[in-house]
């Protein structure tokens, strides 16, 4: 990548949307994988609370911390020198009060270098989004299926409540939000909210019609084999990959094969 690259922006975000140019989103949540992405050219890398079931193998990720976020936030946001980190506010860091999401999400911009957050919830979290938008904190809203919500939904589907998912893509986007994520909702919903926003969608489980789209990169690249919803595509098969590595170097090991004496020092 060239030393010049100019880092991406909130600004061409909206810039974007108007030019109709789409936008790539994954997520990540350490050093080396950040800097091979931002590499790649993907536009923002999002530090996902999904990290609680693809890092820790959580069920859910409800029990991610906000020091959780702050600790792997740091490591992508070093990594990156194009991309817009965007770290996500983890359960429980913003729900409680707008005064609250401001001190979390000031932790997380102060003690990293991510350029924005993003937050569930649409109407009932505009006075959120608007306090943290006021407060010169950039925020990406996150409507239709919204993880943190899994107990109250009953589990992860797609959410069909169609005149409630608009009310909260447009709530989010009226009271700030830079970019709103569409998750697991019919594709030609989707259309109709991005018609309908002056700010980008960001679509995942949301069909092709979105300003952008987002995967978690770990389901994109084959690490999560037993997990393979419909709406993900596999530009890699790492798991199996791994795999087989690791064995090749179990039978290198057992025969005495590692190292050689290339591998050696003399
Ligand atoms: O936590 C996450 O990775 C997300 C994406 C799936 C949008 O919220």
């Amino acid at each position: 990548m060239p030393t010049d690259v100019r880092p991406v922006t909130i600004p061409d975000f909206s810039a974007w949307k108007t030019q109709k140019r789409r936008i790539s989103v994954l997520t990540a949540y350490d050093f080396p994988t950040a800097r091979l992405l931002d590499e790649a050219g993907v536009d923002c890398l999002l530090v996902g609370d999904s990290l609680g079931t693809v890092v820790h193998g959580w069920g859910t990720t409800l029990k991610v911390t906000l020091d959780q976020m702050v600790y792997h936030a740091e490591m992508v946001a070093r990594a990156t020198r194009r991309a817009l980190v965007v770290a996500d506010l983890p359960f429980l860091s913003y729900q409680v009060s707008p005064k609250q999401a401001i001190q979390s999400a000031g932790r997380l911009l102060k003690e990293t270098d991510c350029q924005a957050v993003k937050l569930e919830g649409g109407a009932t979290m505009a006075v959120t989004i608007r306090a943290l938008v006021n407060a010169g904190i950039p925020v990406m809203g996150h409507v239709g299926l919204q993880p943190q919500s899994v107990r109250q939904l009953g589990g992860y589907k797609v959410q069909r409540s169609e005149d409630r998912i608009l009310e909260d893509a447009l709530a989010a986007a009226d009271a700030g939000a830079f970019a709103v994520v569409l998750e697991c909702i019919p594709a030609r919903l989707a259309s109709q909210i991005t018609e309908a926003l002056v700010v980008p969608t960001i679509g995942i489980g949301a069909g092709p019609n979105c300003d952008g789209q987002v995967l978690v990169t770990p389901d994109l690249l084959g690490l999560i084999e037993q997990f393979h919803p419909k709406f993900v595509r596999r530009y890699a098969e790492l798991g199996p990959a791994i795999r087989e590595a690791a064995a090749a170097y179990v039978a290198d090991v057992a025969e005495g094969r590692f190292p050689d004496e290339a591998e050696s020092f003399q």
